[in-house]
């Protein structure tokens, strides 16, 4: 049985995919733990009620980056996971931190990488004149967004949309793309070669297209 860490700072939808998945599905794994920078999350509260280990870490009560980082891994550690997923996790991490769990800990990013890495990825679509966004599940490397992409989702940008209904219709397809990214790892289905990633099987679906403008047609 695999043993998955999540580390969230909100709402935590991702997680409960994820989660929701993986107990449907019955996965060789399950989350063991869910720690949060934001003692306050509401993903916290949600994991808690599921019956799952939640640790909140206020990052404002450590000195700097790296001793937040410290405190952190040392959370981890005594979890001894086997996949770290950051689903949701709005901190900057130190290099020492990334390279300790380097090939097992993966991230989700609201846009197709290597577009529009960092924040504010739907205004930044929608004012560059994109027609697709999407999302981005990827494997955590130093460089900040740039890892080995797993897999992605495709949306299109609709006239009218504006950083929050672009947003909630990437959202949707995030839900599908990341416990489906998440499977492949815990089933050994990854193989990681430089910034190629192969899935094993070879019915792998690496990208999901949502054409229908919002309405999911699965
Ligand atoms: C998602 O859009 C994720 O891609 C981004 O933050 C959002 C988190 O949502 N990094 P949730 O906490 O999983 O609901």
């Amino acid at each position: 049985m695999k043993r998955i860490v999540v580390l969230i700072s909100g709402t935590g939808s991702n997680l409960q995919a994820i989660h929701h998945a993986c107990q449907r599905e019955g996965w060789p794994a399950r989350i063991v733990a869910v720690l949060s920078n934001k003692p306050d999350a509401v993903g916290l509260d949600w994991a808690r009620a599921e019956g799952i280990e939640a640790v909140g870490l206020d990052h404002r009560a450590h000195a700097d980056r790296a001793a937040f980082d410290t405190a952190l891994a040392a959370e981890i550690d005594r979890q001894r996971p086997d996949l770290i997923v950051l689903a949701g996790f709005m901190r900057i991490l130190t290099p020492a931190f990334v390279s300790r769990y380097e090939g097992r800990m993966i991230n989700i990013h609201p846009s197709l990488l290597p577009a529009f890495s960092g924040l504010h990825t739907h205004q930044r679509a929608i004012d560059a004149g994109c027609r697709v966004a999407g999302a981005t599940v990827h494997l955590v490397t130093a460089e900040l967004d740039h890892g080995p992409i797993v897999a992605q989702a495709v949306v299109p940008i609709l006239d009218g949309d504006d950083a929050a209904t672009l947003a909630a219709r990437v959202l949707q397809q995030e839900h599908r793309l990341y416990p489906m990214a998440v499977r492949w790892f815990v089933c050994g289905e990854l193989v990681i070669d430089g910034l190629r990633v192969r899935h094993t099987g070879a019915a792998a679906q690496h990208l999901l297209a949502d054409t229908a403008g919002g309405k999911d047609t699965t």
